[in-house]
């Protein structure tokens, strides 16, 4: 089946080196003004102007007339946690009256509270819970997102959360890479004994997400209280040797050390960095890890302190841009929401933002070759925003953009009627 689509008033192909892009290039999205694209099998074969395409079309091409509308690669969300029971509107409650994220994890809140429930709930119920949820990252235009485990915190709930992750993948049209996070938090049954935990991580937990092929990263959380570099440190080398890659929680809170190990260890990412410096970045940038930042967290955290953005690019470091969608300290799936911190916030033109938050983030995902742009022979996803100038996309914000989303070449429907419904029309 082959499909082209033309009257794009912006088409933003976001062609390029391939490989991360860095300073300048980052505010180069290879845009083609009254652009047209032509798919075919799933991938893309060609972009061009709209002439340019129309002369080669084979018969029986669907063409599809974006009408003068923005048309992008889809947002690839690179750090997210969409697996979790219930909510924390509760939390939420109370840090609006004044206690504090912090205040309320010490107190068993936080993260702990999310484990209790998601213990309880099958894997049934996660997939529910969770395929809404995908629906939402659909809406707002993205196509392909990171995810990870770390609710469950004992062997047969981990892997319930990466089975969860798993089915998704096969039923929803989304893309999904599977992280594991075990080491999220020290669950309550090991407050007294973390090294104990740690022992599990690594003994149980690890071998039986690399023999059942469940994950293909490993994340940790690395801040104080929760794991110490050591602690981390012991954790990701496991993953390493057992052939998972690695991405790092680091320097969201405190500065903890966790930019410096995922350096040492050469992490594909190192995540957050609200508090890390300039030694930090300079770690980051010699072993090539990409900083993948995450203001919708600070955001929703009522702080103001958002990692410094610019300082990162001038060192010629990847950045990535996403979501954190979770249920505590960023319940946005929006990457539109993000685009829009980005450029108030981190002082990121909108290119520079869309850029990280598509051609980078997949690279950080190990999906450079396939994903992130609209280039020949990568998957043939993108999506139609209501918009005529992609600047838009970041400026109005509060709502979503995206009127149409294509994922290996066909639609995807976006509004299903009940819970758990996902189609791509024929
Ligand atoms: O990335 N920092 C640790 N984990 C999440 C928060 C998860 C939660 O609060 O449930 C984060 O911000
Ligand atoms: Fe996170």
């Amino acid at each position: 089946m082959s499909l082209a689509v033309v009257g794009c008033s912006q088409l933003l192909t976001l062609a390029g080196p391939a490989r991360p892009r860095v300073r300048q290039e980052m505010r180069e999205l290879s845009i083609i003004e009254d652009g047209a694209l032509f798919a075919a099998g799933g991938r893309i074969l060609r972009t061009g102007t709209r002439r340019e395409i129309e002369a080669g079309l084979p018969k029986g091409c669907e063409i599809v007339d974006a009408g003068g509308r923005v048309v992008a690669p889809g947002f690839v969300d690179a750090h997210t946690h969409p697996v979790f029971a219930g909510t924390r509107v509760d939390e939420y409650e109370r840090r609006a009256a004044g206690a504090t994220y912090r205040e309320i994890a010490a107190a068993g809140g936080g993260i702990r509270a999310t484990v209790r429930r998601t213990r309880l709930s099958s894997e049934d119920r996660l997939v529910r819970a969770a395929g809404r949820y995908a629906e939402w990252f659909l809406r707002t235009g993205t196509t392909m997102v990171e995810a990870k485990s770390g609710y469950g915190l004992t062997v047969e709930d981990e892997l319930k959360m990466l089975r969860t992750i798993r089915r998704l993948a096969a039923e929803t049209p989304l893309r999904w890479v599977p992280t594991f996070l075990g080491a999220h938090e020290v669950p309550d049954e090991y407050r007294q004994d973390r090294a104990g935990y740690v022992r599990l991580l690594i003994r149980e937990m690890l071998p039986r997400v690399a023999e059942e092929k469940l994950a293909e990263y490993c994340d940790v959380f690395c801040e104080q209280g929760v794991f110490s570099v050591e602690e981390a440190r012991a954790i990701l080398a496991a993953a390493q040797n057992l052939g998972l890659k690695l991405r790092v929680h680091a320097d969201q809170l405190s500065l903890s050390g966790g930019s410096r190990l995922a350096a040492e260890l050469r992490a594909a990412t190192a995540d957050h960095l609200e508090c890390a410096g300039e030694a930090e970045m300079e770690a980051l940038a010699a072993a090539g890890v990409q900083p993948v930042l995450l203001p919708g967290s600070v955001y929703a955290l009522g702080s103001t302190r958002y990692p410094d953005a610019r300082a990162m690019i001038d060192r010629g470091l990847a950045v990535v841009l996403a979501t954190d969608f979770n249920p505590g300290s960023s319940p946005t799936p929006s990457m539109p929401m993000v685009l829009s911190l980005a450029s108030t916030h981190l002082k990121m033109t909108p290119a520079e933002a869309f850029t990280c938050a598509t051609v980078n983030a997949a690279y950080s995902l190990g999906r450079g070759a396939e994903a992130g742009s609209l280039e020949p022979g990568k998957h043939a996803d993108f999506v139609i925003h209501d918009c005529t100038d992609y600047r838009e996309i970041a400026y109005f914000f509060g709502l979503e953009h995206a009127r149409a989303v294509y994922i290996g070449g066909r639609r995807v429907e976006l509004h299903s009627e009940g819970r758990g419904k996902w189609r791509q029309a024929d």
